[in-house]
């Protein structure tokens, strides 16, 4: 055989129905591959033929991380019978899902996080649109990079469909067998071979499931109408059912695993949005404490603190303004109505804007409006009374409050005057 130019058999690894995989070394550079080599004689022949040239084909179409590249192969001789097909591709030096999952007891997020890896790889070949159609713990393999890290790799592309000519070509060959055991999609049955994405993203939540439960999910509904997460009594997986990702996870299940196409995930990033769900919610909270901690510190710095103060003198010196002028247009039965004092959005000005009016009258009106302002270490006061103009009338250094008191409690005399003096004007 041509494969045995470039290299030589370490040992077997599996035989299956298809065929068998060996590794191999390279006899040149020593790199090890796999070799999956076609059983020649059986009567599902030219079928198996049509598989192996299809996955050598889908494999060679996609450059993904963690989908094995293809070394070598001989597709291109399909119609020729008296050839054996092979393909030697990456070696994975791990072992399958299967096998990893019955030897390892496996938490809630490292389920998630092999999860999410898997769909990256999914969410690469999606995008070309290429379909698995065969995703299943055995189709899946993991290689650990060091002590707790894990690379995932999707394998076996035998029955995938692909948008490419060639492999539209064979796609006829291999009209029986979609499906799997793992878990039986009904769009997958023998005769309808649909080619549609979220039959994998179906798949990938059984995954999620096998994860979880150790268990497959098998059918989406059984002969009592229980989908597979029915089937799973919290009593038996209190450490899942007591993690705060539960509630998502059975969100994850009771939409990956509707029977009607439709009512499924749509896509790979509606699907990782769920699986992220809890992940989200957290960074939203670690959001909202990051800029409760930048308010904090506005809050403390010191230009913050000196307005504070500022801002509390402005307000003490208004107020001694307004009280002053309600008692003396009080004394003569007018009353005072309006907003203030006010701090304004500039932070830097005070503001009260009133009227005088008799008591239960609406009319005749008298405005008047004080702004104390704060700029380049100085305090303003002005003052407007009706259709007179401002007057300033302080101006000093902003670390003398009591000097702007006095002001203001002074100008609210002649404020007052100014009132009285416009209101006897209207009223007559
Ligand atoms: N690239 C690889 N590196 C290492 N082992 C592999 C590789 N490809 C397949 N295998 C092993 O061979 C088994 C069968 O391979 P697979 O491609 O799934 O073929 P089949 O069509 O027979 O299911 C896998 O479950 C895995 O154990
Ligand atoms: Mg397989």
């Amino acid at each position: 055989m041509k494969y045995l130019d470039n290299w030589e058999i370490v040992k077997k690894i599996d035989e299956g129905g298809q065929g068998k995989i060996f590794k191999v070394k390279n006899k040149k550079n020593g790199v090890f591959g796999a070799l999956k080599l076609l059983h020649n004689s059986d009567e599902k022949r030219s079928e198996r033929r049509g598989r192996i040239a299809r996955e050598i084909i889908t494999l060679r179409s996609l450059d993904v991380i963690g989908i094995p590249k293809v070394f070598e192969s001989n597709e291109s001789q399909l119609e020729d019978l008296s050839v054996n097909l092979y393909m030697v591709c990456e070696w994975i030096n791990g072992v399958t899902l299967l096998e990893f999952r019955q030897k390892n007891k496996i938490d809630v997020m490292s389920a998630t996080l092999i999860t999410e890896k898997i769909i990256d790889i999914i969410e690469v070949f999606h995008r070309q649109d290429i379909v698995h159609r065969d995703i299943k713990p055995d189709n899946i393999m993991v290689e650990f990079v060091n002590c707790d890290e894990l690379k995932v790799y999707v394998i076996d592309f035998g029955i995938a469909w692909s948008p490419c000519e060639e492999s539209e070509a064979i796609e006829t060959k291999t009209q029986q067998g979609l499906g799997n055991r793992f878990l039986e999609l009904p769009e997958l049955k023998p005769g309808r071979n649909i080619r549609d994405s979220r039959s994998d993203l179906t798949y990938l939540v059984g995954i999620y499931f096998f994860l979880l439960f150790n268990k497959y999910p098998r059918i989406l509904l059984d002969e009592n109408g229980k989908m597979p997460q029915s089937s799973i009594s919290e009593l038996d997986f209190p450490e899942i059912a007591n993690h705060q990702r539960w509630s998502s996870i059975k969100r994850i299940f009771s939409i990956g695993f509707q029977q009607n196409i439709n009512h499924r995930f749509e896509s790979v990033s509606e699907l990782r949005l769920l699986i992220n769900a809890n992940s989200d919610v957290s960074a939203m909270a670690s959001n909202i404490e990051k800029e409760k901690d930048r308010l904090r510190s506005l809050f403390q710095s010191s230009e913050n603190l000196e307005l504070e103060k500022i801002q509390d003198s402005m307000m003490g010196a208004a107020k001694i303004f307004l009280n002053k002028i309600q008692q003396e247009v009080g004394s003569v039965g007018l009353i005072c109505g309006g907003s203030g004092p006010n701090i304004d959005t500039d932070r830097r000005t005070c503001l009260c804007k009133f009227f005088a009016v008799k008591s239960q009258t609406s009319h005749p009106q008298v405005h008047f409006c004080l702004r104390i302002q704060f700029s380049s270490g100085r305090i303003n006061a002005i003052v407007s009374v009706g259709d007179r103009a401002d007057s300033t009338y302080y101006s000093g250094s902003v670390a003398d409050s009591i000097g702007l008191e006095k002001a203001c409690s002074e100008t609210a005399i002649i404020t007052s005057e100014y009132i009285i003096s416009d209101f006897c004007d209207k009223f007559k």
